[in-house]
């Protein structure tokens, strides 16, 4: 029941999705006390349209821009790329510029992958002779198979489909549980929507099989039959020699060994990873739980790099991690701006995107880690920093660069001295 008072507006709305965006906008612009202006800015959707984001997710009001920058430098498996990057993070598509360039005449990346294999679990309760129905699931190979791949007569006719089963006894909680993994090639898609419906389609199957009761029939985001790999060696004369090169080694060894250090580590690779996966269109989540998933396995959480010097001294990085992204379905085929930044990218499988991402993820890696070894990040990072600062004080056009500059000078990039500062500018130019 709907209960407004004046003091406490109620978020009971009901039949909400059922309504316009427009009219969507006057009921949270009435319950958040929005004003004109605002109104009209959450209308305006920008290049994407508020008819086709209304039918990408639920209940839309607008849109959130992010910023799309140009990776330049980038040579992939000998072609030169240009890499499209969505984040509100300043520094992390410069990096990438930074380690590509510092890359380029040594040969820049080599790539390679593992297969488009997804993975969707069943979970299966209740039978007490859990081995018996382990086995008794894998006589059914050839009916699972052929269950699956009718699902998706067009992933069968591209070359996809069932790959492999496997089936674990999984002692838990809960006690003891049969988990059927079906190995699904699913092609330049993704691939969640395929191998969910065949997990959904094989469940009752197993139920009446084993005498058990199905739960669960899900994919699993640690994609481990999709792996994307990358490497990389730096000319010891590109990155400014041995004490850089051996600074970058100790900062991966320390992150290796460290789960704090580590987490921070991958999250600057992820900052590479996730904003190429966002401009694409792709599932940032899904690649992000893979990839620490992925870093765990060992039992220990670590880095999703390696570094090593060659014989002849120079840096080797390289990167292997899951990575579920595809070039049809969902937002990639509907969002314009994610159409548009594969063309730029020139990628024509899921897989040369996949291995591309990993590229990024490795550069950015790189970048992170030699700053960090030599100069710090902030150096790099304030001159950016101090602009949004800047912004945030109030500065407007030419003001955001001198105010900014100001800042960097006296080491102070506070909101505070922004503040102060941009009253002393105005006053100072009258
Ligand atoms: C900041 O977003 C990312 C870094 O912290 C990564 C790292 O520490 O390796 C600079």
């Amino acid at each position: 029941m709907e209960n407004t008072t004046a003091s406490a507006p109620s978020s009971r709305i009901g039949g909400f999705h059922k309504l316009g965006v427009a009219e969507r906008i006057e009921r949270v612009a009435a319950f958040a006390g929005l004003d004109e202006a605002e109104r009209q800015h959450l209308a305006d959707t920008g290049n994407l349209s508020a008819e086709l984001a209304d039918r990408l997710i639920e209940n839309v009001v607008g849109t959130l821009n992010i910023p799309l920058g140009i990776a330049t430098n980038m040579k992939i498996d000998g072609r030169d790329r240009l890499i499209p990057m969505a984040t509100e993070e300043s520094s992390v598509v410069a990096a990438v510029c930074n380690a590509a360039r510092q890359s380029y005449d040594g040969g820049g990346f080599v790539t390679s992958m593992s297969g488009a294999c997804m993975i969707a679990q069943i979970q299966l309760t209740g039978v007490p002779d859990a081995e018996n129905a382990r086995l008794q699931i894998l006589e059914r190979r050839a009916d699972i198979q052929a269950l699956c791949d009718e699902c998706d007569p067009i992933l069968l006719k591209i070359g996809g489909g069932f790959r492999d089963l496997e089936v674990r006894v999984l002692p838990t909680r809960g006690g003891v549980m049969v988990i059927t993994q079906l190995i699904v090639d699913t092609r330049d898609a993704m691939g969640a929507n395929a191998v969910n419906t065949m997990a959904e389609k094989i469940g009752p199957r197993i139920a009446e099989w084993t005498g058990g009761k199905t739960h669960l029939h899900i994919l699993s985001n640690l994609a481990d039959r999709r792996l994307a790999r990358a490497r990389c060696v730096w000319p010891l004369a590109a990155i400014g020699g041995e004490a850089v090169r051996d600074g970058i080694l100790s900062a991966y060894h320390f992150a290796d060994a460290d789960p704090y250090r580590a987490a921070t580590h991958n999250k600057g690779i992820m900052n590479g990873i996730s904003a190429v996966v966002l401009a694409t269109g792709n599932d940032t989540r899904a690649v992000e739980a893979g990839a620490h998933a992925w870093a765990a396995r060992r039992g220990h959480y670590g880095s999703l790099t390696h570094w090593e010097a060659t014989a002849s001294g120079d840096l080797a990085g390289s990167i292997e991690l899951p990575m579920a992204v595809g070039l049809v379905g969902g937002a990639t085929k509907l969002h314009p701006t994610a159409k548009l930044a594969l063309k730029v990218l020139g990628v024509q499988t899921a897989e040369e995107l996949a291995r591309t991402i990993a590229a990024v993820g490795l550069a950015q890696n790189f970048s992170a880690l030699k700053a960090l070894a030599t100069t710090g990040i902030q150096r790099g990072h304030m001159a950016l920093h101090a602009q949004n600062i800047a912004m945030m004080a109030g500065a407007l056009g030419d003001e955001v660069q001198q105010l900014a500059r100001v800042l960097v000078d006296k080491r102070l990039v506070r909101l505070d001295v922004a503040e102060a500062e941009l009253q002393r500018l105005r006053a100072a130019q009258g």
